[in-house]
């Protein structure tokens, strides 16, 4: 059974033709990096990506600084002129030695011996090559913190040699040929950064992790694109996997992570045999991101009409893919359950307060119907990372029901 069309849409070093729901802010760079398509050279500006939320990661940043590249150089060569984007990662870099040479093989520079050579020969390689070839660079220098926080990193090195090498080479270079475009994980890391550096940049730009809405419109581009038809995957169970990551719905906000959610859960179906992505495969993928999961304790500790009314809620859930269920059809299921079990029903009231502890205790979520239904009720679902069949045979094993 073949659900996938592009497989590679879904991994990591996809970079997608363009950024779902952060259009503005790549206009935003484009705008800031644009007069060097018209006349390189002159001088040089630098912009900063960073994340506005303390430690958040997937929220587009590396992706928002190459697609920005990508579309100055297509600028440029309209306007005939060659910007090369080249893109280092400092993450596990030790030194300026490092970033010359990754710049140097991705250029494809050849006759150089990084080995041996002191990092100003390098970068005398870099630009010699760029003046005889007469190209231009963007270079994109991600998760800048980190190297500048290695012991024995020379800064100023970094600064003169990517940020004032016009002074440097004074006589032998007479133009800008690299443009920086820096990404920095978090505000806080950019706060620390050097004065020097700090001073020199130009825009900054902030981002946000995403809303729910956002993550949305990004999985099902990604479902559009990589699926043999998106109707596989139930925009229903796309919602289940937004909500649960969503930022405004207390999520981490990361398009990496809702992306992969969505890539195993197509890989479980896949390996079932099932044409169709289905909620018992949504909520095993979430389980494997997600902080909590099902222990046995947190079931076993549950009063005896917890477990009944977490059970028929898992019923209805077997049912109903991705809905939410309300509750009259909750308390309907659970009399039902208790008539088996030959157990008193607890009234209404009684069931709310337990509502409100299971959904405490994180094996639910409970929220509010809108307007269109007839007065405004209390719905309630199995927590999405929260895989139904092993919760119902849990509490069937509790209940005494298998
Ligand atoms: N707005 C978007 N539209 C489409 N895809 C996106 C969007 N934002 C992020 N992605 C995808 O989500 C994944 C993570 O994005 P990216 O690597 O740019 O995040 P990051 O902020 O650099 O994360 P980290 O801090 O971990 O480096 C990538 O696969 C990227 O393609
Ligand atoms: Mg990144």
């Amino acid at each position: 059974m073949r659900l996938f069309k592009d497989y590679k849409v879904f991994t990591d070093s996809y970079i997608p033709p363009n950024l779902v729901n952060r259009e503005e802010k790549l206009t935003r760079l484009v705008d800031f990096y644009e007069y060097m398509t018209e006349s390189p050279g002159e001088f040089s500006r630098i912009a900063v990506i960073y994340g506005t939320v303390r430690g958040r990661s997937g929220i587009g940043k590396t992706t928002l600084a190459k697609l920005t590249a990508k579309r100055i150089s297509e600028l440029a060569a309209r306007n005939g002129y060659r910007i090369r984007p080249v893109y280092v990662n400092v993450y596990s870099m030790t030194g300026v030695n490092q970033i010359l040479t990754s710049i140097i093989n991705q250029l494809g520079i050849k006759g150089v011996k990084p080995r041996g050579s002191s990092p100003i020969e390098l970068m005398k390689a870099i630009l010699d090559d760029a003046l005889s070839k007469d190209y231009y660079m963007m270079l994109i220098i991600d998760e800048i913190q980190s190297i500048l926080k290695r012991r024995g990193f020379n800064e100023e090195q970094l600064v003169y040699l990517f940020f004032r090498y016009t002074e440097i080479f004074e006589g032998v270079v007479d133009s800008y040929r690299i443009y920086p475009l820096l990404v920095v994980f978090d505000m806080i890391e950019w706060g620390k950064m050097p004065g020097q550096i700090r001073s020199m940049v130009g825009l900054e730009v902030g981002l946000q992790p995403y809303k729910s809405y956002e993550l949305y419109d990004i999985l099902y581009d990604r479902i559009e694109r990589g699926l043999v038809d998106s109707a596989r995957f139930p925009p229903a169970l796309v919602e289940m996997i937004t909500d649960y990551l969503g930022y405004d719905k207390s999520g981490e906000g990361n398009a990496r992570t809702t992306i992969n959610v969505a890539r195993q859960s197509v890989e479980i179906a896949e390996t079932g045999g099932d044409d169709v992505v289905r909620e018992e495969y949504v909520r095993e993928a979430l389980s494997m991101v997600g902080t909590f999961k099902i222990s046995e304790y947190s079931v076993e500790s549950l009063g005896l009409h917890q477990k009944i009314l977490l059970y028929a809620l898992s019923l209805l859930s077997l049912k109903k893919e991705g809905d939410w269920v309300t509750m009259g059809v909750l308390e309907e299921e659970y009399k039902t359950v208790c008539e088996w079990l030959d157990e008193k029903p607890r009234v209404h009231s009684q069931l709310f307060e337990y509502i409100k502890e299971l959904s405490f205790k994180g094996l639910i979520q409970t929220s509010l119907s809108g307007k269109g239904m007839r007065g405004r009720t209390t719905l309630t679902r199995i927590s999405p990372d929260i895989p139904v069949s092993p919760l119902k045979m849990l509490l069937e094993k509790e209940l005494h029901l298998a």
